[in-house]
């Protein structure tokens, strides 16, 4: 492994861990200025080597920070030389963002993922595929990379580094506290100091900063308030396991509807005590017409009432016609759903707040029981059935807009979520919207549980 042994670059112990690793998926997990990108660039450069003719993509969220930081530390060099050394490069194009070609014919694309919806993402296939600062992409976009992973040329690994942000799907995803890790995936964790190729200066100054946002940026820990909308959930609390509805509970439907963007349906049933069960989904991008025979296929012969939606579908264009009225010619009636989102996002909350002395539906793993902390049930859960993966996917992932310094020391600044693959999360709302608030007392909400981010969040905002 000749460029491990570039003159300047001595691998730390953790980085050859982790650029040697040889899983399908790695995540570098550090503080500020540990060696994350470093890694992830020299573990690029190695499979390209040792993969003559593959390809592979370098991919980070906005295109200004992988031109300015990830792209120019592989290419250009920042403080060091390149980790691609121009003599490796055959051939350079800018053609939809920067593309190499290296002497063996292994290729490397480098591109930012901000406006590319899924179906872009799924064009060549991939070798390898590096994503830097992968918290601030989904789930979703991850997985469709992982999809992509089957180059002949090999080597078939995604890798990612990132700032840990909270337990996020990152966490889930390769944290083993997470309990629920994917199968070999293999996770590096270094804190900023374990670089000893920084200054002093530099780690006393991180050192100086707050203890909350040390926790997370200097010492990489995944135990900080993230920023989660719906901290409540819990996917081994409010997933259920597969069961027949009986035909006496009521059944509901959701639709957030999209242009460009995938349309998003929920059905879900009411059972005798007024708890919610969403049973089953659709994510499509698509026509009307296509969504609209996908929900007669799942209604089959069900009496639904008119299905709620987002009010935008109301609105009418120049020529009078509105999506509403396109679902009413394919026998889709269309109610306005209850829009207002920051109520929407509490009322979704109190649903999946656990209850005191409330115990677990008859048809939960743990019925009739308070759980195995004695916290109580909470009043929405989803089945565990592929309609609603999207859903569960979403809401771990669903968080509040980052704020700058200036926007935050704004006091009216409104608590709005990124706007990032919420589709399902927004048919979420609109279904919870369209049921009384649940009944009984409402229990005292957690500290960090959806709203008081001015609070939970403002140490972390304010710091840069
Ligand atoms: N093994 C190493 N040998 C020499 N220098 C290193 C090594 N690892 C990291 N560095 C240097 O440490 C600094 C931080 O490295 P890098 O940019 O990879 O960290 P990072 O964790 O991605 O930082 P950031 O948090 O800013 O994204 C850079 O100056 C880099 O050149
Ligand atoms: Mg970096």
């Amino acid at each position: 492994m000749t460029v491990l042994d570039q003159t300047w670059f001595k691998p730390l112990p953790k980085q050859l861990a982790f650029i040697q690793s040889g899983s399908r998926e790695c995540c570098y997990a550090g503080g500020f200025g540990s060696g994350k990108t470093l890694s992830g660039a020299f573990k690029a450069l190695v499979a390209a080597l040792q993969h003559p003719g593959t390809v592979g993509l370098v991919a980070r969220q906005t295109s200004g920070a992988l031109a300015d930081n990830t792209q120019k530390i592989i290419l250009d060099g920042d403080d060091k030389p390149p980790v691609i050394p121009a003599d490796l490069v055959a051939r350079r194009s800018e053609k939809h963002g920067t593309t190499i070609t290296l002497h063996n014919g292994s290729e490397i694309l480098f591109r930012s993922f901000q406006d590319w919806n899924e179906t872009k993402l799924l064009g060549p296939n991939y070798g390898f595929v590096y994503v830097d600062e992968v918290t601030e992409c989904t789930e979703r976009v991850w997985l469709a990379f992982l999809s992509r992973l089957r180059h002949p040329a090999g080597p078939e690994q995604a890798w990612a580094t990132t700032n840990p942000n909270g337990h996020d799907w990152v966490w889930r995803r390769f944290h083993p506290g997470s309990g629920q890790p994917e199968a070999g995936a293999f996770l590096v964790h270094a804190p900023t100091e374990e670089n000893p190729h920084l200054s002093p200066a530099y780690v006393a100054w991180l050192r100086a900063q707050p203890a909350e946002w040390q926790k997370r940026f200097v010492d990489a820990s995944f135990d900080t308030a993230s920023g989660q909308i719906w901290a409540e959930w819990d996917s081994q609390i409010h997933v259920v396991p597969q069961f027949e509805l009986p035909d006496s509970w009521r059944r509901l439907e959701s639709l957030d509807h999209g242009r460009r963007n995938p349309t998003a349906v929920l059905w879900a049933a009411v059972d005798h005590d007024s708890s919610l069960v969403v049973f089953d989904g659709y994510y499509e991008p698509g026509l009307v017409e296509q969504h609209a025979t996908a929900i007669k296929a799942t209604r089959g012969l069900w009496p639904y009432p008119p299905v709620q939606a987002d009010p935008s579908v109301f609105v009418r264009g120049f020529d009078g016609q509105c999506v509403a009225d396109e679902y009413a010619r394919h026998g889709i009636t269309l109610a306005r759903a209850a829009n207002d989102v920051a109520t929407g996002l509490n009322r979704v909350s109190e649903w999946l707040t656990r209850r005191e002395g409330e115990p677990f539906p008859g048809w939960h793993p743990w019925a009739g029981t308070l759980g195995p902390d004695g916290r109580g049930s909470p009043r929405l859960f989803v089945m565990d059935a592929a309609g609603t993966l999207p859903l569960r996917q979403e809401i771990p992932d669903y968080r509040w807009r980052d704020l700058s310094p200036a926007v935050e020391s704004r006091a009216d600044q409104p608590e709005e979520p990124r706007k990032k693959d919420d589709h399902a999360c927004d048919a979420l709302r609109y279904l919870v919207m369209s049921r009384p608030r649940p009944a009984g007392q409402a229990p005292p909400r957690a500290p960090d549980a959806g709203m008081p981010r001015q609070h939970s969040r403002g140490l972390l905002a304010r710091a840069f």
